[in-house]
């Protein structure tokens, strides 16, 4: 079950954060600023991010045998800021071949590149890269939470953010829970129930006819998901408590080991976000300090790169992000 009672009392967090993020007012929906002006993903954090991007379609597009028409999919694009970094980043011979499409349900931004086109649903038979940093997190699940009795039963939430326990959790979402993230019967145990991101990603995945698609996001794996789940909101920069009244991004760590396999594709890989920067070119090594004297501008210059690396690359941050890498038709393009 993924709601409680009707529309005026506690919901399920699914349907519950889905009107608050995507609903006809929602956090999501407003112009401006958009997500940016509310937490910095790696996209906002440094255009080596963009750069890297760009690095991986043009081997992609090596593996593909350089296509007449090459597609970008810059999927829950936020304000479309990936894209435009890729597009700035590839050389002019493999741009002059992209179709670059930024996939999101907000509204398309003023001013952006004519290049890039807006949709709301990724393209059927994508001959490229498909990819999504920072979406799943925020597709909307439901909450499980062990009641005293060792039963989890499906959390439900007011508007102003309590909560109460509602029915065993049951059908399709207690087979996810069983597979993917047995909770044990101490009182309390909570978990996020994945299968609408398994579907999500699924479909979005499904749209690539040849090329990759990757999805990058907060991830855990069935290794070691957190104990009380990781349901989380973020306003004007600040963690704050969550609330599904529309004032708040709400989000949750994201089970990519279970992503993967909603798209079993040969040659998956899962890798941390260090791992894959470090195999497109991203070091956060410091220049040589001789350089300092030979060319202090350029020094200057390099320093700042590797600390903006550094933070792409950190252990306890953006570094720690999962990498679910899908390959469709094509070998391993990451090497490592
Ligand atoms: C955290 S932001 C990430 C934005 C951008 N990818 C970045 O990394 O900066 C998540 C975005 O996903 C969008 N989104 C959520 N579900 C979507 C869907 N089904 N289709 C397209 N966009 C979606 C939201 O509107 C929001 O802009």
């Amino acid at each position: 079950m993924t709601a409680g009672a009707g529309a005026d009392g506690p919901r399920g967090w699914r349907a519950a954060a889905q009107e608050a993020l995507y609903g006809p007012d929602g956090f999501y929906r407003r112009s401006g600023a958009g997500p940016a002006g509310h937490f910095r993903t790696s996209v906002h954090a440094s255009p080596l991010f963009a750069g890297a991007v760009a690095r991986l379609l043009c081997r992609v597009d090596e593996a593909l045998g350089r296509p007449a028409e090459l597609d970008f999919v810059d999927m829950a694009a936020g304000r479309g800021e990936l894209a435009t970094g890729v597009l700035a980043a590839l050389p002019a011979d493999v741009a002059a071949r992209t179709r670059a499409y930024a996939v999101e349900l907000a509204g398309r931004p003023a001013g952006l590149d004519h290049r890039i086109e807006w949709r709301t649903e990724p393209p059927a038979g994508i001959t490229g890269l498909l990819f999504a940093n920072e979406w799943l997190d925020n597709v909307p699940v439901d909450v499980a939470e062990v009641d005293p009795a060792g039963v989890p039963r499906t959390v439900l939430v007011r508007e102003d953010g309590t909560e109460r326990l509602g029915e065993p959790v049951a059908g399709a979402e207690a087979a996810w829970l069983a597979r993917w993230w047995p909770l044990g019967d101490e009182e309390g145990l909570r978990a996020e129930v994945g299968l609408p991101r398994d579907r999500s990603w699924a479909a979005a995945a499904g749209t690539v006819a040849r090329g990759l698609a990757v999805a990058v996001d907060y991830a855990h794996t069935a290794a070691a998901r957190p104990p009380f789940g990781t349901l989380a909101a973020f306003r004007d920069g600040r963690e704050t408590t969550p609330v599904p009244d529309g004032s708040c991004d709400i989000t949750a760590h994201v089970a990519l080991d279970a992503c993967a396999e909603a798209c079993a594709l040969p040659g998956t890989r899962l890798l941390a976000q260090r791992e894959a920067l470090n195999a497109l070119g991203v070091s956060g090594a410091r220049p040589p300090l001789a350089l300092a004297s030979t060319d202090p501008a350029g020094y200057v210059r390099a320093l700042a790169g590797a600390g903006e690396a550094a933070e792409l690359t950190a252990s306890g941050g953006l570094g720690d992000f999962g990498w679910l890498v899908q390959p469709v038709g094509i070998g391993d393009v990451l090497g490592g």
